[in-house]
């Protein structure tokens, strides 16, 4: 069996250095707590390159605390892209905002920059850039849109940590960036764990309120926030991951275009869009196949686990009826949701498993045609 997601062989991997940091928290420290989240933050900004890192409990909580930071009007509007992860469309409502969804770029998964230059509207307050599935936006583009309106940029980093757009590391070009650490993220955590990225030290001020209910100090809240930590013994995980990130990602990328390379005789597998290296990390590498169901199951019976990411639109979801949101475009984006499938891609997966899942997907995919 081949999962389609597993943290356990890189746990057992690095089993000495994780204990190590784990067992390094003093349980009789109560400041022990603080000082390995403290750490880690560090850690983290001086990966990405920003000023400060600020951990919260989850990636959706860093999106909601990064939107709120703003101090946009209530019921502004904020444009995502409509092929994506729920979390991002749901934290914008959350922060009291509605999201305005546009399509995805051709021949791509992330968003059109065409189609965000017209969904602004006297509204716009924000862009949330999803570099979805590891894939960076380019954001010097997105930035000369965002700067001409005079609107914020949150980016949504969740897939996407050290993927680079243009040289520069994704995270460090919004006036906020949310990152996730969930148990499935390149860099995991345990179960969950998130943090937001700023150059800005007074946005940096507001968000450490801001993930304490708002305290502005003396029970003083000025802002509507939320109460979210990131557990320190995740953060002893983490700090003990970051190290081996960079190596992980050149894995992944091994492992993707060893499949590219495989499909190439596949012409009905469309393979992730080629982008420079630098700018995918391949936190997910999905492909388009016009039988996408049946190649699901034909999986499954050959003992290879898949992710549908993602089968709705956001605009579409029934947790949101009710809610104000505008879905400006999003033809090439439903025909995507239709046929995207999502195969394993992690590192520590070996070139015979990679060349296995490929010859199942090629011969199921010529036999269908
Ligand atoms: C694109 C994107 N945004 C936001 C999130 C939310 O992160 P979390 O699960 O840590 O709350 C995720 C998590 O899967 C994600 O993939």
């Amino acid at each position: 069996m081949i999962p389609f997601h597993s943290n356990s062989r890189q746990h057992d991997e690095l089993s000495e250095v994780i204990s190590e940091s784990l067992g390094a928290i003093d349980l009789k420290d109560d400041t022990a707590f603080g000082q390995t989240v403290e750490r880690f933050e560090g850690m983290l900004a001086d990966y990405c390159q920003v000023g400060s890192a600020v951990a919260v409990a989850s990636g959706t909580d860093a999106l909601i605390i990064a939107l709120r930071a703003l101090d946009a009007p209530p019921g502004a509007e904020v444009i995502t892209c409509d092929f994506g992860f729920y979390a991002t469309a749901a934290s914008i409502i959350m922060a009291g905002f509605t999201p305005v969804f546009v399509d995805v770029a051709p021949d791509r998964m992330v968003m059109d920059l065409d189609a965000v230059r017209d969904a602004i509207s006297p509204k716009t307050a924000a862009i949330v850039p999803v570099h979805l599935f590891g894939e960076a936006i380019d954001m010097s583009a997105l930035q000369q849109i965002a700067d001409q309106h005079s609107i914020a940029i949150v980016e949504d980093v969740a897939q996407a940590l050290g993927a680079r757009s243009g040289g520069q590391l994704v995270g460090s070009f919004g006036t906020a960036s949310a990152i996730s650490f969930n148990w499935s993220k390149h860099l995991s955590s345990f179960s969950n764990g998130g943090a937001v990225l700023t150059n800005d030290q007074e946005v940096a001020a507001r968000l450490r309120s801001l993930r304490g209910h708002g305290n502005a100090g003396g029970f003083r809240h000025t802002r509507m926030g939320i109460n979210s930590r990131l557990n320190p013994f995740e953060a002893g995980l983490l700090s003990a991951k970051l190290p081996y990130l960079d190596s992980w990602i050149a894995r992944r990328r091994e492992i993707a275009a060893r499949y590219t390379t495989n499909f190439a005789s596949s012409p009905d597998v469309v393979t992730p869009a080629a982008t420079e290296t630098e700018a995918h990390v391949y936190h997910k590498y999905t492909i388009r196949v016009p039988d996408r169901d049946g190649l699901r199951k034909h999986l499954a019976d050959e003992g290879v686990g898949t992710l549908v990411c993602y089968p709705w639109l956001l605009h579409d979801q029934p947790a949101f009826e009710g809610h104000a949101l505008r879905a400006h475009s999003f033809g090439r984006a439903a025909e995507v949701a239709a046929e995207v499938i999502s195969i394993p891609v992690y590192p520590e997966l070996s070139d015979g498993e990679v060349d296995f899942i490929s010859e199942t997907i090629a011969s199921y995919v010529s036999s269908a045609a």
